[in-house]
């Protein structure tokens, strides 16, 4: 990746007679960044930023976010209009390719993806060591991290043929395995991905077939679940994909990389929000519950906090929420179930919350997982599958990262410094002699 960052000046710093000058740069969008890798060295002190608040990682050309103004643009491009116009596996190629791809570029790509759906059969004997009631992000951390073991020719990083294959069979097999985790928790045989379905509906099928019948997949349901797929195929560097990158820099496989990612988007503070805010509407229960629940969200001695709502960067509204607040009631009205009772404490909830002095002062606005939960459990997903649905999505954005940081010739491998406030040096005391 050649860098397009622009000189915009310089910046000084004094501390103690020590100066330091350190070049400002501009991107195509959004605040300036200061260059500070020889920070240390000018100035002989290390920065402090713990959870990266003010600090950019790397310069990337896929996702932008103006959290302001509530925009993502995947590749320049709108996600609502991306999200309206495209599908799931076009926006794929997309966010790994940098350009929408032509109709020829689209039937090779897809082409590709499909004839990696299938996993090795061995690998389905990993399922049966788990519980019947292990939760699926735990199987999917596992049996991705696995997936090193059997595909050895595609896991040196340094080459671009094996990164091209092994990131196709991630974006490939990760619908099956997801799949093959929701039908062991259930006791269901697996379901074999069909060379003549798109990507979603394929995934579907995994999921909610059975041989006793045939299986028609619902195409507004197929679509409605497109949308929330593509709504979660990246985010520029939230703690998961900063996770990937990480592993990434150390030369680890693309695997045990991706695996990582899923590890660090189970926190409910993440990629477990979606479960999170469910589980949380059902807790509440009724409408007149809500303002205990509000309080308690208020309350600084209450580690209770409000899921699926605030987010780091946006802090007007999640623009990925109100495509996916559309979706929520296109999803409920084909099934009729607009009346769900989950739904409408969570109408009730967001109509609350957006008139709270608190929530307003805060910026605290439902974000995408606000809603993506009672779409997903509507589709018929149970809760806990809720960001193994999320981690199948952003597994292209995960795997777009890593590929860009391993093209990128300033990356080298993270090692983050700290401020150490523990014990000065001193001297072994045996056992014996302690007090
Ligand atoms: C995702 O990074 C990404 O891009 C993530 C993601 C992606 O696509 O990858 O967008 C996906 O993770 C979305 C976020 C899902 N998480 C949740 O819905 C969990 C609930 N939200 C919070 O945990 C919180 O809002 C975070 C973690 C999302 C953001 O936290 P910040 O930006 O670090 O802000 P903070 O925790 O410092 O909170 C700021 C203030 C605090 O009050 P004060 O200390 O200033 O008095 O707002 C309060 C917090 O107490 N606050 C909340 C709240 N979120 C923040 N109060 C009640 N309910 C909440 N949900």
């Amino acid at each position: 990746m050649e860098s397009k960052m622009k000189p915009a000046g310089t910046m000084t710093v004094d501390f103690k007679g020590k100066k330091g000058e350190f070049p400002v740069y501009e991107g195509t969008d959004g605040p300036p960044v200061v260059d500070i890798r020889t920070f240390a060295k000018q100035t002989g002190a290390f920065t402090f930023d713990p959870g990266f608040t003010s600090t950019g990682s790397c310069e990337s050309q896929i996702t932008f976010i103006d959290g302001k103004k509530g925009v993502l643009l995947y590749r320049g491009y709108p996600i609502d209009q991306l999200a309206e116009k495209s599908t799931f596996m076009e926006i794929a190629y997309l966010l790994l390719k940098g350009e929408l791809p032509t109709k020829m570029e689209f039937e090779e790509f897809n082409e590709s993806i499909t004839m990696h759906t299938m996993v090795h059969e061995q690998l389905k004997r990993f399922y049966s060591g788990f519980r019947r009631d292990a939760h699926p992000m735990a199987i999917l951390v596992g049996v991705v991290g696995a997936l090193a073991a059997f595909y050895h020719d595609s896991t040196d990083i340094n080459d671009p043929v094996q990164r091209k294959i092994a990131s196709h069979r991630m974006i490939a097999k990760m619908p099956t395995i997801a799949a093959m985790a929701y039908k062991y928790s259930i006791g269901q045989p697996f379901v074999f991905p069909q060379n003549n379905l798109g990507y979603t509906e394929n995934f579907m099928r995994m999921c909610f077939a059975v041989p006793a019948e045939d299986y028609e997949v619902n195409p507004v349901l197929a679509d409605a679940l497109d949308k929330i797929f593509i709504l979660h195929m990246d985010h520029e560097q939230n703690a998961s994909t900063s996770t990937v990158r990480l592993a990434g820099s150390s030369g680890a496989n693309p695997f045990a990389c991706i695996a990582a990612g899923i590890a660090s988007l189970w926190g409910p503070a993440h990629g477990g929000a979606n479960e999170a805010a469910l589980n949380m509407l059902a807790e509440i229960g009724t409408v007149d519950r809500i303002p205990e629940y509000i309080a308690r969200a208020k309350d600084k001695s209450d580690p209770f906090r409000l899921m699926g709502f605030g987010h780091r960067v946006y802090k007007n509204y999640d623009p990925r929420a109100t495509v996916m607040r559309k979706a929520s009631h296109e999803v409920l009205n084909a099934l009729g179930v607009e009346n769900d009772p989950l739904l409408q404490v969570a109408m009730e909830l967001e109509k609350i919350a957006l008139e709270d002095p608190y929530f307003i002062e805060k910026k605290l606005y439902p974000n995408i997982d606000f809603y993506s939960g009672i779409t997903l459990k509507a589709l018929g997903f149970p809760t806990e599958m809720f960001t193994v649905l999320f981690a199948l999505a952003r597994t292209v954005g995960w795997i777009a990262q890593w590929t860009e940081m391993l093209e990128d010739p300033s990356q080298k491998i993270g090692r983050p410094r700290q401020v150490y406030t523990g014990a000065g040096m001193r001297d072994f005391v045996n056992i014996d002699k302690r007090s």
